[in-house]
């Protein structure tokens, strides 16, 4: 029976892939509470679709943190969205359950204590800091601890349009990560250079696997920045090499053409000599067009003028 569970759990584990963030959810969803409460603080007679900046409210220890609140009607919410809460972007469509006649949407954004409340594998870093949107239930505004809700973006994703996204490292990709409420994280594909998508509430960033960057180097660790000009050098010597074989190829074949022609001149030229004795060499190339000697000496300058640039 114990064999049993243990294979069962070897199973598990071999099944789920390698949690992004380390168990630290329970350390973040302690923080969105906190959070959640200093933000309904701001919420004081609030107006409906107004944007309540409540970093002021944070005690220091959480010095880095912005945070802001704001309240909705859900049905205006789902028939005409939010087009811009901070770096958030609600389209229509967006439907919570249960139903809730005001909702309050919870901004975060985490700054230098991303990596303290969402902790990378040690080969991810972080571009942009951890930003959040969490909506609750509106009726008490001086509630604490509220459940979270069930949000789907039905239509068109939330967008989070991130600020001061920083380049990755040349090799590197930049993903989109999704912490959810649960503790697990997801990836996706970055669009537009700072755009992450979501269909739900949750936690939010962009970030980069280094490992990517540190597997290729074994070979030439010593210098991993001038490896690529390297390799194109050796692809040009190979082809100038080539191409330098090449000419010097054609360059000794007109050379033996050009000697072989020469020589063929030269015995002709005997012959004609010897047969004409007493008439001017040059004349007698000019005048006896039948002669093989006058046809080969007249496209020899043509062959040379098709070679020679
Ligand atoms: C909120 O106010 C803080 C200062 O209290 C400021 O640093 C921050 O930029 C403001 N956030 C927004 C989204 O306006
Ligand atoms: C911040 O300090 C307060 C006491 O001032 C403490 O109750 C709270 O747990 C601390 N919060 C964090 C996130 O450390
Ligand atoms: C985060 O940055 C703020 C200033 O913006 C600083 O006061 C605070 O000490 C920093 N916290 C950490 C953990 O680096
Ligand atoms: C919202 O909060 C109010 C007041 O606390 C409560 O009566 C109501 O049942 C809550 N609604 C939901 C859907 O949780
Ligand atoms: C709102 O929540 C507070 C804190 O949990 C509680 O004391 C109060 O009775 C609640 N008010 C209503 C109307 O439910
Ligand atoms: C969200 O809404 C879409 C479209 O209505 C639906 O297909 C999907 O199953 C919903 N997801 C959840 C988690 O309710
Ligand atoms: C992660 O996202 C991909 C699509 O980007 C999806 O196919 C996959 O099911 C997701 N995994 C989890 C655990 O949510
Ligand atoms: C994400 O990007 C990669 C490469 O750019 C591409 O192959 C993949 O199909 C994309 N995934 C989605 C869900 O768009
Ligand atoms: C992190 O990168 C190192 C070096 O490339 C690799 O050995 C290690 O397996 C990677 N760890 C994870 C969790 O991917």
């Amino acid at each position: 029976m114990r064999l049993f569970h243990l294979l069962f759990l070897l199973l598990l584990l071999r099944c789920f892939p390698a949690p992004l963030v380390r168990a630290q959810s329970s350390q973040a969803s302690s923080l969105d509470a906190i959070l959640q409460e200093y933000a309904f603080r701001a919420l004081v007679k609030p107006k409906t679709g107004t944007i309540y900046n409540a970093t002021s409210q944070l005690p220091s220890n959480l010095t880095g943190v912005k945070i802001a609140a704001l309240r909705l009607r859900s049905g205006s919410m789902r028939r005409k969205g939010f087009p811009s809460y901070n770096e958030f972007e609600i389209p229509k469509g967006v439907i919570v359950k249960p139903y809730l006649k005001r909702l309050v949407l919870v901004y975060q954004n985490l700054g230098n204590l991303s990596n303290t409340y969402y902790p990378l594998l040690p080969n991810y870093t972080y571009l942009a800091p951890v930003l959040g949107l969490l909506l609750y239930n509106a009726s008490n505004l001086s509630a604490t601890n509220l459940p979270t809700l069930n949000v789907n973006a039905s239509g068109d994703p939330i967008k989070v349009r991130f600020q001061d996204v920083t380049d990755p490292p040349l090799g590197a990709v930049a993903k989109c990560v999704w912490f959810d409420l649960q503790g697990s994280s997801n990836f996706s594909n970055v669009t537009g250079g700072n755009t992450c998508s979501t269909s739900t509430q949750g936690h939010f960033s962009i970030v980069y696997d280094s490992s990517v960057l540190l597997r290729p180097p074994p070979p030439p660790p010593t210098s991993p920045a001038p490896s690529p000009p390297k390799e194109s050098n050796k692809v040009g010597l190979i082809v100038g090499s080539v191409l330098g074989g090449l000419v010097f190829l054609v360059l000794l074949f007109l050379l033996l053409f050009w000697v072989l022609k020469f020589k063929q001149k030269k015995k002709i030229q005997r012959m004609e000599r010897a047969s004409e004795a007493g008439e001017a060499l040059h004349m007698a190339f000019v005048r006896d067009t039948k002669a093989p000697a006058a046809t080969g000496t007249r496209t020899q300058p043509a062959l040379e003028h098709e070679y020679a640039p």
